[in-house]
């Protein structure tokens, strides 16, 4: 509106110029147009995620693992979701290595790109939890600002923060991908932890304190903490 406004401003002040009334008529007819994109949603009149969860007789959330880059975000999960799948839940796992090489396969590690990564595995979190399913996301997400584009996108409601918390040096002493070794030595950049920031979640919905815990204990920490959310009441 005021962008139209201000237009119409300068009309009055160039009326003697008739091709400058006709330049920013179409201006003005552009802003009108610009915002509809010929672009028609239909959240309305679809199914809703309360059918969907009552179909699958559960309560759809995203549980967001965040931690560096082996400390065991997918070993967990894949470990919940075995378990949870013996219970009759429908879950989905969504991983940073695994998108990376489909859908975000032409995304890299800036800070930048991370965040384009998070913007849209958010997206498509959110249509999988719109669809009744409960995701558990392992992605690095490095910073508080990532992590709360996430959060925003799927919904505080729905949105459940897991910090896996794995010391940089156990990381790096399992090393199982090989990365923090290249990583040192220089042949990857902006690795986080080490030549790219990790901000420690300040006040996570769920700590799990890998170090002295087998993949079970952590899995059944999550578990525990999940099963309240999810059954369906
Ligand atoms: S995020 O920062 O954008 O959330 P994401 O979880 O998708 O990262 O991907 C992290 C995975 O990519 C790591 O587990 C590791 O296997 C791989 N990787 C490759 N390069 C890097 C890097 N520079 N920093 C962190 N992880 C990297």
């Amino acid at each position: 509106m005021i962008e139209i406004k201000l237009s119409l401003n300068n009309i009055g002040k160039s009326r003697r110029d008739a091709s400058n009334w006709l330049k920013l008529n179409y201006v003005v007819t552009l802003q009108l147009m610009k915002p509809e994109k010929h672009v028609y949603p239909i959240f309305d009149s679809i199914l809703g995620q309360k059918q969907k969860e009552q179909l699958l007789k559960q309560k759809a959330s995203a549980f967001w693992f965040t931690g560096l880059s082996g400390s065991g975000k997918s070993t967990i999960a894949i470990q919940v979701e075995r378990h949870l799948h013996d219970m009759g839940f429908l879950t989905q796992i969504l991983d940073g290595d695994n998108i990376r090489s489909g859908i975000n396969n032409n995304l890299g590690f800036t800070l930048e790109d991370r965040k384009e990564n998070i913007r849209r595995i958010s997206e498509v979190t959110k249509l999988f939890v719109n669809c009744g399913v409960i995701t558990i996301n392992c992605f690095v997400s490095p910073t508080l600002d990532i992590r709360n584009v996430a959060k925003q996108i799927i919904g505080p409601e729905s949105f459940h923060e897991v910090f896996i918390n794995t010391p940089i040096e156990v990381c790096e002493s399992r090393d199982v991908k090989g990365l923090y070794a290249k990583a040192r030595k220089g042949e990857i950049k902006d690795f986080t932890g080490i030549s790219s920031p990790f901000e420690q979640p300040k006040n996570p919905d769920l700590e799990v304190l890998t170090e002295h815990k087998d993949i079970e204990a952590s899995a059944r920490v999550v578990i525990d903490y999940m099963l309240p959310i999810i059954s369906a009441k």
